[in-house]
């Protein structure tokens, strides 16, 4: 069984291959390979991949690359996280659109759109690498972001592929909140959930009968944020440089705007991303636009790997922050067994919705729990949702299609029309100013508008 991850030179690399070796037997691994276009990088972050199999004892035999034949042959999964323009561009896509004024974020807004422009065409060519190679049963699980216009690529242009899109923000809202709550394993909590990627919500969630979301107002009005009060307090002194995921300086506002957004909104618990469309002035206004969440991972997660690459040449030690470890490879790893094993356990992913939101579009690339097995997701089916969560997905749905109408017809005027269409940009000028200085950024990576 082996499993290639696409993007080997990620910054998540480590933790999902010590994700995999944990599940060796699970999984029947055999092999994992690495596969990346920076071959530099890649290699010094294999490294670290080599430090963990050893560490663990693993019989899983690794291989690292930059072919594609090498890559892909025989490969039963494909783990997808490559990030196109790497932080420089991630960078460009966070500042732009906050010199005008506007929601920086490589997701969300403008951001997401430029880096979903950047990423379409390289995704729909490691799919079609991957069905000339891999195994016939072969999944893809695909992380790479944004992971909502990939998706939707993904459906326009690849409809047969065998691909599952993913992301972890809904797990990783769990864990924190069973870190908040002290005494609740996330992974044994019930939930239900609808959405798109990065624009969803939890309508329920339970642990041993009890009511978490509940819990979760009450414990907002208490400590004032959705962290851990010992994160609160350690991070008055000194705050956490990435051991902790989702923990760091940037991260504190995000999960204090959940406190906002629950007493605007208090029935359901939102995504973090929601924040932001509902509160974009906001957090604009609370943005630097000369030092971004780009900056931060430069200065944290990328250079505590590369240090840390050194620091083992050097010392043959590995120091605590050189990677990260936990619910990211975990989500992928676990999905890869469920799939593998045909175990049809629950999982939040992104599919077509084709009726499993009955008013919602078919043809809309929704994020909602599935039972996951060898066939790929059994969608769990929900009631109709209320005007006020059709309404705004409805807005940010037609954004990403008109995106990748755009892409596909080197359309200008399509392009424009997402950019104006998402709830972040205040007014088409601004729209165009945005997207205007986007063409000039990226320049090498985008198809040609006309
Ligand atoms: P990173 O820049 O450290 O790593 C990305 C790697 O992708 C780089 O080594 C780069 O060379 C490589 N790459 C770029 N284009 C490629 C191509 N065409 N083919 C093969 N490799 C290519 O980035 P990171 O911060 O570690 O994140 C990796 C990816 O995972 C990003 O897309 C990020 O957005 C995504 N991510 C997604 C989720 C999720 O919830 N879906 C969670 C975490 C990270
Ligand atoms: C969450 C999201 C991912 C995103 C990541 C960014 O996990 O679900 O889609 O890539 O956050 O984290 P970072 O540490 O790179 O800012
Ligand atoms: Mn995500």
């Amino acid at each position: 069984m082996i499993i290639t991850i696409v993007g080997g030179g990620s910054t998540f690399t480590p933790g999902i291959v010590k994700s995999i070796a944990l599940r060796e037997k699970d999984l029947e691994a055999t092999e994992v390979r690495l596969f990346d276009i920076d071959e530099e990088r890649q290699n010094k972050v294999a490294v670290v991949v080599d430090y963990i199999l050893k560490e663990l004892n693993s019989n899983i035999k690794l291989t690292v690359t930059t072919d594609k034949e090498t890559a892909y042959k025989d490969a039963s999964f494909i783990f997808a996280q490559m990030r196109v323009g790497k932080y420089a561009m991630r960078e460009m896509d966070e500042k732009i659109p906050l010199k005008h004024g506007c929601v920086g974020q490589e997701t969300c807004g403008c951001g997401g759109l430029a880096y979903g422009l950047r990423t379409i065409f390289p995704m729909m060519e490691v799919i079609d690498d991957v069905e000339k190679y891999a195994a016939k049963d072969h999944w893809i699980l695909n992380y790479s972001n944004p992971a909502a216009v990939v998706s939707e690529a993904c459906r326009v242009l690849r409809p047969n592929a065998r691909i599952i899109n993913i992301c972890d923000m809904p797990i990783a809202i769990l864990e924190m909140i069973g870190k908040c709550l002290g005494d609740v394993d996330y992974l044994k909590m019930d939930y239900k959930y609808f959405g798109l990627n990065h624009f969803g919500w939890f309508t329920e969630i339970t642990y041993e009968g009890r009511d978490i979301i509940k819990e979760v107002r009450e414990y907002l009005n208490e400590v004032g944020t959705l962290m851990p009060r010992q994160y609160v307090e350690a991070m008055k002194k000194n705050p956490f440089k990435e051991g902790e995921r989702h923990a760091s300086q940037s991260w504190i506002k995000v999960w204090n705007n959940m406190k906002t957004m629950m007493d605007l909104f208090p029935d359901y618990l939102p995504n973090t991303y929601l924040q932001y469309y509902l509160l974009s002035k906001d957090v604009v206004e609370h943005s630097d636009a000369e030092w971004t969440r780009a900056n931060e991972v430069m200065m944290s997660r990328e250079k505590n790997l590369f240090e840390g690459v050194d620091h083992y040449l050097k010392t043959g030690e590995i120091t605590k922050d050189a990677f990260y470890h936990g619910a990211h490879g975990n989500f992928i790893a676990d999905l890869a067994v469920s799939i593998k094993n045909d175990l049809k356990q629950k999982f939040i992913v992104i599919e077509p919705n084709n009726g499993n939101i009955p008013n919602i579009d078919d043809d809309v690339m929704v994020e909602l729990p599935a039972l996951m097995g060898k066939n790929g997701a059994e969608v769990i089916k929900i009631d109709a949702i209320p005007t006020f969560h059709k309404g705004l997905m409805e807005q940010q749905v037609a954004s990403e299609k008109l995106l990748v109408e755009g892409a596909i017809e080197g359309s200008y005027a399509k392009v424009l029309q997402s950019f104006a269409m998402n709830k972040t940009v205040p007014s088409a000028l601004i729209a165009k100013d945005i997207l205007d200085d986007m063409i000039e950024a990226n320049k090498e990576f985008w198809p040609e508008l006309k």
